[in-house]
């Protein structure tokens, strides 16, 4: 798949700029981590529309194509409909190793629309893709574009001589400034002025009558064979059968063939008549000019990028106020994200709570434990109602309560090297808010999180400041950051944990140690603190996730400590195994093994 959410996003932009019958961009996109699915409007859901939501498809494969990646596309018959949009293909990608030139982007993005003449002369025919079931035929010949030209202009005059068709095509085309975008804008059809009257006048019932007896629909078919003769050649996708999935296929095959031809300096026109007459072929068919355009073809205006991600209204409103700190596209970037939380405690819950405010659409949390009436001090979700419940089954609740849509997997069990890769799937950022004192379960999951190139943060309460470091899949790993090594006893894992996690110390002026117990595995914490921790991974979050501002990975580490007014944020080059942390280890763990003396 896409290296992460926002370059399938980045793709789908590229999807949007697609052609489209009447130009009514009936798609829209919604980003996984292991696919992109595909949805049509169902207002839309005619061949054409499939033809154009095939031409999006094709555009989403030669851009991924660019960054070396192949796609499979899944056809998905009868998909569900929801919010009036049809489920009707899942595309999976897969690393191929291989980039297409990037200028084809360059060709997808600045794809020409010529309604109006071609120049006759046209040496080299673009070069056709193969694609099973469907296939290209040519028309060259002059006398057989103008058989081709009369048999369009004769469905031509029968359809625009409808009275209720006349209509419709004015409704299709009649340009209003807030609406351009998804119908046809009258100047893009390069007609010449005296043809916005006609139509015009053909979306009144009274005067189409007369215009009809006028024999205006004739004249207007005629003007249309005109500029069909006027190209330097026609093109007729075909397929055998009809169908969804075979339309889709017939739009792939346009686009492919419309982008190799603007690479080559040529303008195409798709001629959707052909396509919704029975007589002209059994199957599917999508005809097309094109050749040399000319005068200036044109480009029609597109749907902004946010209007084709799948959010709803809720959502929108929901996360307006993010707006100005975060972008409509950043926030649609974090929606289709997913961030994993092992630990929904003193930390976890409000890291959660915290990151579902920003909008991230996507979780995976875990925690097996319940919560007691110790934990009301600074636990998210420890009160009264929920003493004795699930930390992660109502901390699920909260959050859901907060954004119905969220995507929410919910471990209530331990992560274990057994099931964390099912833990891990599809996550974009591992956050690590487990037990302080469960060195064992952490060092496991840092590692395979690693492996799986996730990056981690993990944020925590230390007095009344927060303390956090940031893992980078390819930077310092965990382990060789803070020196576990797998013989430690508890007691000096917990003081290497101590050192490498705050080096700054800033609390130690007015924290008691004397209330840390190893053996009994608590400390002091206080929910001020867990807060700001909270806040912190919100933001190292949101930065990891849109790629924007400065991610200080370990062996940076960070304190902020706002009752003495400091922020700490140093560079460990050797970690915890620099002298200076190695003296502290032990004078942490001298202290340690004094307090755990005079306990006993
Ligand atoms: C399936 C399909 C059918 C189309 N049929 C017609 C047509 O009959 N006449 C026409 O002028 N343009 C037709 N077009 C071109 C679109 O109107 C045009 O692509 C659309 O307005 C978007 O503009 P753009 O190509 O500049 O993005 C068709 C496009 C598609 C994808």
């Amino acid at each position: 798949m896409a290296d992460n959410v926002a370059q399938a996003i980045e793709w789908v932009a590229y999807a949007g700029m697609a052609p489209s019958a009447d130009n009514n961009q009936p798609w829209m996109f919604k980003a996984f981590y292991d696919h992109i699915a595909v949805y049509l409007d169902s207002d839309s859901s005619d061949i054409l529309g499939l033809i154009s939501v095939g031409a999006a498809i094709e555009n989403l494969s030669l851009v991924a194509a660019t960054d070396g990646y192949s796609s499979l596309v899944e056809f998905v018959e009868d998909g569900p409909v929801n919010d009036n949009l049809q489920l009707v293909a899942k595309i999976r990608f897969e690393s191929s190793g291989i980039r297409l030139n990037r200028e084809v982007r360059e060709a997808i993005s600045n794809r020409r629309t010529n309604r109006g003449k071609y120049k006759r002369k046209l040496d080299k025919l673009p070069e056709v893709p193969t694609i099973p079931g469907v296939s290209l035929r040519w028309i060259r010949e002059r006398d057989e574009i103008g058989d081709f030209a009369e048999l369009v202009a004769k469905t031509d005059q029968r359809r625009i001589g409808q009275e209720s068709f006349s209509h419709e095509f004015y409704k299709m085309i009649s340009y209003l400034p807030d609406r351009h975008v998804d119908r046809i804008n009258f100047e893009t059809l390069q007609h010449p002025a005296i043809g916005k009257w006609i139509f015009k006048a053909l979306s009144n019932c009274a005067i189409s009558k007369i215009l009809n007896c006028l024999g205006v629909p004739r004249l207007f078919a005629l003007f249309n064979k005109s500029r069909v003769i006027e190209s330097g050649a026609i093109g007729i996708i075909e397929s055998g059968n009809s169908g969804p999935e075979t339309a889709i296929l017939v739009g792939r095959m346009l686009q492919a063939v419309w982008i190799q031809a603007e690479l080559e300096g040529l303008a195409v026109q798709p001629m959707g008549t052909p396509t919704l007459d029975p007589r002209f072929s059994e199957g599917t068919i999508l005809a097309f000019r094109i050749g040399y355009p000319r005068c200036n073809a044109v480009v029609s205006p597109k749907k902004p990028l946010n209007a084709i991600l799948h959010s709803s209204p809720r959502y929108r409103e929901a996360f307006s106020r993010n707006r100005g700190i975060v972008s409509k596209l950043e926030q649609l970037k974090l929606k289709d994200s997913r961030v994993a939380i092992a630990g929904m405690g003193g930390v976890g819950g409000g890291h959660l709570i915290t990151l579902a405010r920003q909008g991230i659409g996507r979780f995976t949390i875990a925690d097996s434990d319940i919560f007691n009436v110790v934990n009301t001090n600074r636990q998210f979700g420890c009160a009264c109602s929920t003493v004795g419940k699930n930390k992660a089954e109502v901390m699920a609740g909260m959050a859901m309560d907060i954004n119905p849509e969220i995507d929410l997997r919910v471990f209530s069990e331990d992560i274990t090297p057994e099931n964390q890769d099912d833990f891990f799937t599809g996550v974009d950022v591992f956050i690590d808010a487990i037990d302080a004192f469960n060195f064992r379960a952490r060092r496991h999951l840092f590692a395979r999180a690693a492996e799986l190139g996730i990056p981690v943060v993990s944020a925590g309460p230390v007095g009344f400041s927060t303390v956090w470091l940031i893992f980078d899949p390819d930077g310092m790993s965990f382990d060789e950051y803070f020196d576990f090594r797998d013989d430690m006893e508890d007691d000096e894992a917990f003081a290497a944990f101590i050192a490498g996690v705050a080096p700054a110390a800033t609390h130690r002026s007015y924290v008691d140690v004397k209330d840390v117990d190893v053996g009994a595995k608590t400390g002091p914490s206080i929910s001020s603190a867990c807060f700001l921790a909270a806040g912190i991974v919100g933001i190292e979050v949101i930065k990891l996730l849109l790629g924007r501002g400065e991610v200080r990975f370990a062996p940076w580490y960070h304190q902020f400590d706002p009752y003495v007014f400091q922020l700490k944020s140093g560079y460990l080059a050797r970690g915890n195994c620099s002298v200076k942390q190695r003296i502290k280890r032990w004078l942490i763990l001298r202290l340690l093994r004094k307090m755990g003396r005079k306990s006993e």
